[in-house]
C-alpha cells in the first residue's frame, strides 16, 4: 500500500543535493511507502499510488522537530508567568515548586500531561520531540519521568542535575554523587541522552562536567542547558565534550561561538523561554554569520516557556533573531534532527522517514507571516496521516 501526496505548491526538502539551504522544489509531489519517502519529484512525473493525498497547490515541509522539550511535570505556574509580566525576574527558583507537585503527582496524572502535550504539538507539526527528565530529582521520581516519557518518544533525556532538590540544599557534593551513581543507573533503562543545567544557582562547571562524563561513559549522548541567564563555562564544556547540543546559548562570549563554530555541536535557541521570561533574545545572526549550526526548539515546561508550537518558536526567529524564515524553517527541521544526531527526519528525500506537514499556506514564509494562526492542515507521521482533532 502506497501513498502520494500530489499537487504541491511548494515543497520544502532541506536535501542539500537541491537548490538553496531548503531545497525547495516546485509544483511537487511526494511517494510514500513502508513509512519512508519512496520518491519525489515533479507532480506531471508522480507515478501512480494506491491512495493520494491532494495538497491542493499549499506548501509541504518536513515535520518539525523539536530537540528540546520537558513535557514530564505536575502543577501550575501561570501567577509566576504574570508576575514576571509585570517586572519580576526569571532565576530558575520556581523549579522546586514543579519538583513538589511532580513528585505528588500519581503516574497516571502524569501520563496524562505527557500524552497531551505530545498530541498538541503534533496538532502544531510536530513529528519528532526529545522529552527531559528534571523535575523527579530523586532516584525513584526521575526514572520514573523517563519511563514515562518513552511511552512517547525515543529522544528521552536524564536530566537529574536540573538543581539541586531542598533536601541536598546545603550538600550539592552529595547530591551530584547521587546523580552520577544510583540515578544515572536507574535511568539508563529509559534514556539515549544526559542533560546538565549548567549555570550559575545550579551547577559548575567541575559538577557539570563530572555528570556528563559519567553519564557519556555508560553510553549516553551529551547535551548541556549552557549560558541561558548570563555568561558561563556552559557551551565550552559541551563543545569539549562533543556534545550534540549546546542550548539556549543567550549569553555568548566571542570564544563560545568561535568553539560552536568549529565544532559538531549544535547551538539550540529557545526563543519561548526569551519571550515568557521577558529578556534579550539569542543573536541568531552572529551565530550564523560565524558559522555555527543552529536548531530551534520549543523548550516547552510549565515555568520558563509554556509553548510546544514550533511555528511560534519560527515566528519570533524571524522576528526577533535576526533569522531569514528559510534559515528558521531550517533550523526547527533539519537544525533539530543534526541536534539530535539523527540523519532520518528533518529532510526529505528517497530513504527518509514520511514526517510531513501540509500546510494551509502556499510558502514556508507564512510561518513567520502569518504568527498565531493554525496553519497546520495535515501531519504525516511514518507516512500515517494523523488525526489533528
Ligand atoms: O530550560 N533552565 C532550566 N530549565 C528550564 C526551565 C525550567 C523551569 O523554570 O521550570 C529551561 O528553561
Ligand atoms: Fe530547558
Amino acid at each position: 500500500m502506497n501513498l502520494l501526496v500530489d499537487d504541491i505548491g511548494e515543497l520544502v526538502t532541506n536535501d542539500p543535493a537541491r537548490d538553496g539551504l531548503i531545497g525547495v522544489v516546485r509544483d511537487a509531489a511526494v511517494l510514500v511507502e513502508d513509512g519512508r519517502i519512496a520518491w519525489i519529484g515533479r507532480a506531471a512525473d508522480a507515478p501512480a499510488a494506491d491512495r493520494r493525498i491532494d495538497a491542493d497547490g499549499a506548501a509541504v515541509l518536513p515535520g518539525f522537530v523539536d530537540s528540546h522539550a520537558h513535557l514530564v511535570f505536575a502543577g501550575d505556574r501561570a501567577a509566576e508567568f504574570a508576575a514576571r509580566m509585570t517586572g519580576e525576574r526569571y532565576t530558575g527558583g520556581g523549579i522546586r515548586t514543579t519538583v513538589s507537585a511532580t513528585r505528588a503527582a500519581s503516574d497516571d496524572e502524569l501520563r496524562g500531561t505527557v500524552h497531551r502535550l505530545r498530541r498538541e504539538a503534533l496538532r502544531q507539526g510536530t513529528t519528532t520531540i526529545e522529552i527531559k527528565s528534571g523535575y523527579g530529582l530523586s532516584v525513584r521520581h526521575e526514572a520514573r519521568s523517563l519511563r514515562i516519557a518513552r511511552e512517547v518518544t525515543d529522544e528521552t533525556t536524564f536530566l537529574g542535575a536540573h538543581v539541586v532538590p531542598a533536601e541536598y540544599a546545603d550538600r550539592p557534593d552529595d547530591y551530584v554523587g547521587l546523580v552520577c551513581g544510583p540515578m544515572l543507573r536507574a535511568a539508563l533503562p529509559y534514556a539515549r541522552w544526559v542533560d546538565v543545567f549548567c549555570e550559575r544557582g545550579a551547577f559548575d562547571a567541575d559538577h557539570t562536567r563530572a555528570i556528563l562524563t559519567v553519564g557519556q561513559a555508560a553510553g549516553l549522548g551529551v547535551r548541556v542547558h549552557a549560558n541561558q541567564l548570563g555568561p558561563g563555562p556552559g557551551v565550552q564544556l559541551a563543545v569539549e565534550l562533543g556534545a550534540a547540543s549546546a542550548d539556549h546559548c543567550t549569553h555568548l562570549s566571542d570564544a563560545d561561538v568561535e568553539a560552536l563554530a568549529g565544532s559538531e555541536t549544535v547551538a539550540t535557541l529557545l526563543p519561548g523561554a526569551e519571550f515568557s521570561t521577558r529578556s534579550p533574545y539569542p543573536d541568531a545572526r552572529r551565530l550564523l554569520d560565524a558559522g555555527v549550526t543552529v536548531a530551534l526548539a520549543t523548550d516547552c515546561n510549565p515555568g520558563s516557556s509554556y509553548t510546544s508550537s514550533m511555528p511560534f518558536c519560527i515566528a519570533l526567529a524571524v522576528r526577533e533573531m535576526g533569522m531569514s524564515p528559510a534559515e528558521a524553517v531550517w533550523a526547527a527541521t533539519a537544525g533539530g534532527a543534526r541536534a539530535l544526531r539523527r540523519t532520518d527526519v528533518g529532510v526529505l528525500r528517497p530513504g527518509a522517514r514520511a514526517d510531513l506537514v501540509i500546510l494551509d499556506a502556499p510558502s514556508h514564509l507564512h510561518l513567520a507571516y502569518r504568527p498565531g494562526v493554525p496553519l497546520i492542515s495535515e501531519v504525516l507521521h511514518n507516512g500515517v496521516p494523523q488525526c489533528l482533532t
